[in-house]
This record gives structure tokens, C-alpha cells and sequence, in this order.
């Protein structure tokens, strides 16, 4: 069974909507997409004609990204950040009332969410509760083996919010069991910031692989709005009929590859020795200290830490203006916060009020 199989039967069966810069690209007199024939703001501010409709996937930014992940163009998909690439996945792949996803929590929530709008069951296995959140690795495949509705399985590495990675040999394990029945998403929302190299390397080899990136963490452009999808170019096409028709607005589309151009990319090497080593001073301030009960340091941009009193402790630094991620809702982090890698400025402001909290204890 190919990946066209795997996906919804309407989706193959509909007809995609073909939009006006898809039948002729943007160059002529432009009479054909109902815009404006002139902007009201100048293209030099904005760094785009902002009257036009952009391309759907522009060739220079494709071109662009697909050299950063190393992986051929026609792997590529931008999408408004990873989430649409989950959101879009999950439509295609998932039938309501029918099929499922696989996730283990904790770990990002916007593919229980994807999946619930969806109407697909979410299919849940929890990872180890010894405190290590490491992946009950049997629970998965036997999930897997029993469970026909799983479409999706969605691995996170490293994982949001405890920051661990995906073994290469297991996610071999994990495709293999896959193969025909369920694609397997490696969300790479962090990699730059660990050492593993990317699945996106197995790709050519997996037909059910799916790697996420984005520009949105090790880039420092979450404000842009810019991820992709790296898939074998069929998985691709499914995904393409039924992302909007112009996904990726102009503005965002001009500053991107300003982003990426090559002068930056010295800026961005500086910023992931920045990051590390503002972790390393980051996890000193938290090491030792008598509340803290765990330290998860993982392998992001941010550590977890299990304290007592997390609600009290979480209040107390929002009384000094710090913000840091707690998760009541959830009782498999209960007491658990995750810290996100500051400024060295930060990192001395949550030095400074845990010293405060903790001689109040
Ligand atoms: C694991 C993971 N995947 C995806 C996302 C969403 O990324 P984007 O900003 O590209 O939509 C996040 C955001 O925090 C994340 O933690």
C-alpha cells in the first residue's frame, strides 16, 4: 500500500482547487486575480508588491529551504509554522469517527488538538512515569500492532516539554511497523539545538516518513510564521490540496529569505552558542537548590523542573514579571514547569526571585 492509499479517499477523489498565481505565475499584466493594480503601501517598506497574491510555494524561499534541510526541492512544503503542517496532516490522513493518532504525552499539544477538531481519536501511549519521560517504547509498537485506526504517529525530538530525542535504531523500529499502515511524524521543532542529526536523511528511504521544521525556535523568527513539511514528494502532493492557496503572505515570504540569507547564518550560529551556553548557566542557577526535586535538562532550548508548591511558585515569579510555563491541567507534569533559555539578563531577574522564594521556604 502506497502513502495515496493511507489518506482520506475524498481527499484523493476531490478535485484541487487550482488558484489564479497556480495557472500563471505572477508575471504580465496581471488581469486575472481580482487585485488592485497599484498598493497603498510601497513595495520598498514592505519588501513585497503587496497587491498581488503571492506565489503559494515561491521557488527562491523553496530552493532556499530545501538546501538548509539538505533534502530536494520537491520534499518541501511551507506551511504557516509547524502547527498547520500537524493541522494539515491530520486532515488528510485522519477520517472522523475512523482513524486515530498515536502521541505520547506529555509532549506537544497541538496534535491532541488537531486531532480532536479532526474528529479523530487520539490514541494515547503516556511515556515512563518513574520521572525520566522516557518512551515506553514497547507500549508504542504494541499500540501500533493492535490498534488499525492509528494513521499517525507523532514522535517529537527533542520532545516539547521534556526536551529528550528519538534513537535513529528506534525510529527505524517505528517505520518499519508503520510501513503501509500509519506515517510516522518526527517533529523537529528543536533539532538545532541537539546534537542528533535530522530523520529528514531517512526520507528518501521511508515512504510513510514526515519530518517538521521551523523557523520558529533555533531561527528566532517565531513571529513569522515560517515551517515546512519534508515528506516523499506524493505526500507532499496530498498535503497540497488542501493547504489554503496562498499560505504564506508576502511580507513574510520577503523577510524569510532575508532570514536565511547567508550573512545570517554566522548570526545564527552565534545565537545557538549563545543559547547553550546561557542553558549551562541557566541550569546552574536551578542545580542545588532544596525545592527543586527534578531537573530535566533535555536537549532544547528550555529545561523542566519538578518543584513542591509549583502553582505558589509559578504566581510568586508573575509577581516579579517572569513567566515561565506551568501545566495544571496536567496531572502527568503535576509540579512540573518548564523554563525557557533567556538572556543572561533573564536568566539573573529568575536567579534572583527563586533566591527570593527560597528564603521564604
Ligand atoms: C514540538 C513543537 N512543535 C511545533 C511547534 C509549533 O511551531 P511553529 O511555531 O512552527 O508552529 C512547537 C511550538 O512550541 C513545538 O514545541
Amino acid at each position: 500500500m502506497g502513502i495515496v492509499e493511507l489518506a482520506r479517499p475524498e481527499i484523493v477523489a476531490m478535485k484541487p482547487y487550482s488558484s489564479a498565481r497556480t495557472e500563471a505565475p505572477g508575471k504580465g499584466i496581471l488581469l486575472n486575480a481580482n487585485e488592485a493594480p497599484w498598493p497603498l503601501l510601497s513595495d520598498t517598506l514592505i519588501g513585497a508588491e503587496l497587491n498581488r497574491y503571492p506565489d503559494p510555494q515561491p521557488a527562491d524561499l523553496l530552493a532556499r529551504l530545501a538546501d538548509l534541510y539538505q533534502v530536494p526541492e520537491e520534499m518541501v512544503l511551507m506551511t504557516r509554522g509547524s502547527d498547520e503542517g500537524i493541522d494539515l496532516l491530520t486532515r488528510v490522513f485522519c477520517r472522523a469517527g475512523q482513524d486515530a493518532i498515536l502521541q505520547c504525552p506529555p509532549t506537544f499539544g497541538m496534535y491532541r488538538i488537531a486531532a480532536q477538531t479532526q474528529g479523530a481519536e487520539v490514541v494515547s501511549v503516556p511515556r515512563m512515569p518513574d520521572g525520566s519521560f522516557s518512551l515506553d517504547r514497547q507500549a508504542m509498537l504494541d499500540a501500533l500492532q493492535d490498534d488499525q485506526r492509528i494513521k499517525l504517529v507523532f514522535l517529537t525530538s527533542p520532545n516539547n516539554p521534556t526536551g529528550d530525542v528519538i534513537g535513529e535504531d528506534y525510529l527505524e523500529e517505528l517505520l518499519r511497523v508503520s510501513r503501509n499502515r500509519a506515517l510516522v511524524i518526527v517533529d523537529e521543532a528543536y533539532a538545532e539545538f541537539c546534537r542528533q542529526p535530522s530523520a529528514s536523511g531517512m526520507i528518501t528511504a521511508n515512504e510513510n516518513l514526515v519530518v517538521l521544521r521551523t523557523m520558529s525556535k533555533a531561527w528566532a523568527a517565531a513571529g513569522l510564521r515560517c515551517g515546512v513539511v519534508l515528506a516523499q514528494p506524493a505526500a507532499i502532493a496530498l498535503l497540497r490540496r488542501v493547504i489554503a492557496p496562498y499560505p504564506l503572505p508576502s511580507p513574510v515570504v520577503a523577510l524569510a529569505l532575508r532570514m536565511l540569507g547567508r550573512d545570517m547564518l554566522e548570526k545564527q550560529q552565534n545565537l545557538l552558542q549563545q543559547i547553550s551556553d546561557n542553558k549551562r548557566v541557566l541550569i546552574g542557577v536551578l542545580e542545588n537548590r532544596p525545592f527543586i526535586r527534578n531537573l530535566i535538562p533535555g536537549e532544547a532550548n528550555f529545561v523542566l523542573i519538578r518543584v513542591d508548591e509549583a502553582e505558589e511558585l509559578l504566581a510568586f515569579c508573575a509577581q516579579r514579571n517572569l513567566v515561565l510555563r506551568g501545566f495544571p491541567a496536567d496531572p502527568m507534569l503535576r509540579g512540573c514547569i518548564r523554563i525557557s533559555v533567556g538572556s543572561e539578563n533573564d536568566i539573573a531577574a529568575l536567579s534572583a526571585a527563586l533566591d527570593e522564594w527560597e528564603s521564604t521556604r
